[in-house]
């Protein structure tokens, strides 16, 4: 909740009381997208987003999902019904535990089915010195066993080496992308995704409008906005083919479809890496090596480094 007046109007994505009226535009935006979204009940979306938000949940921490990301997520649930998810970026586990809860709620899961397959770095969060993914059994022991946890890894790594626990019949069919949000991790996060989820699924990616969150929380907290960091606002606006960019209530997410031909994805991989990469020179190394292990040749030509690691 922003406090500071001079914030007042624009949102920031926690302002549940306005999840009616904040939804307005986007509801009619996916409506035009995909005759998939004629079968969202908008009501049903409103409440699951709610009955989530205002529970107190235990055990969070680090830069979670909001009530305005939620309603955007869940509608592409209903949407598209899903029979599991791939998602990288748990941190505390409130996008995973919104997931989970939204497809109970969507009647989505089925009994002995992984519904979400969840990546994160991190056995324990480097910051806060604390389980990754807590807030799923510390609030949702019920729903743990539609989940499975992919700790210590890359998505990247994960789809190099693990996709056969992955894919198959009940695999995954929509992605949600919140892990490293400096340039070109979205984009090597992407490009993985891309190889876990059939071809014409949908990548939602959080996090699009990080510097306008940025800038809010500093002028809130009257410090210093720290230095950019643009990867998903890259890998969003550069899409070529069809995507979705969120507002009001839901301005910090998007969505991409995988519509691209191998010609397409690669001329997209070399655009995006023609801009100055955020991440130091090794995680730079580190990206290029994923990106040429996906078969994607057009990095050699690219990436001026920042250095900063
Ligand atoms: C913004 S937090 C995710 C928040 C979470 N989606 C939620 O709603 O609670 C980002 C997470 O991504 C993880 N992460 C950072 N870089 C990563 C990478 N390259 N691959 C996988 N996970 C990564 C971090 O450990 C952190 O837990």
């Amino acid at each position: 909740m922003i406090r500071n007046k001079l914030l007042s109007d624009i949102f920031y994505g926690t302002e549940l009381e306005k999840i009616a009226s904040g939804t307005q535009s986007i509801r009619k935006i996916l409506l035009n997208s995909d005759p998939s979204f004629e079968r969202v009940d908008w009501s049903q979306i409103e409440e699951i987003v709610k009955n989530y938000f205002q529970q107190r949940l235990k055990g969070q921490f680090g830069g979670p999902i909001t009530a305005g990301d939620a309603f955007f997520m869940a509608a592409y649930m209903a949407a598209f019904r899903p029979a599991s998810i791939i998602e990288v970026g748990i941190a505390s586990g409130i996008s995973s535990s919104f997931m989970l809860f939204a497809a109970e709620k969507l009647e989505l899961l089925s009994h002995h089915r992984i519904f979400l397959h969840s990546v994160d770095l991190f056995l324990k969060h480097p910051k806060f010195n604390t389980e990754i993914g807590r807030v799923v059994w510390m609030n949702f022991p019920n729903l743990q066993q539609y989940w499975k946890a992919y700790l210590g890894e890359t998505l990247a790594d994960v789809a190099i080496n693990r996709r056969d626990e992955i894919v198959s019949n009940d695999g995954p069919t929509l992605a949600f992308i919140d892990a490293n949000h400096l340039h070109p991790w979205p984009l090597v996060d992407l490009v993985a995704a891309s190889t876990l989820v059939p071809s014409g699924s949908w990548v939602m990616l959080q996090d699009t409008q990080v510097m306008e969150r940025w800038l809010a929380n500093c002028v809130e907290q009257k410090v210093p906005c720290p230095r950019p960091c643009r990867g998903v606002n890259f890998v969003s606006t550069l899409w070529p083919g069809k995507k979705i960019i969120g507002t009001e209530m839901c301005f910090n997410m998007a969505s991409v479809q995988l519509d691209q031909s191998d010609e397409g994805l690669e001329e997209f991989v070399r655009t995006c890496m023609s801009y100055p990469s955020e991440a130091g020179p090794r995680q730079l190394a580190q990206v290029k090596n994923y990106l040429e292990q996906f078969g994607t040749t057009a990095l050699d030509r690219t990436g001026q480094e920042r250095v900063r690691e």
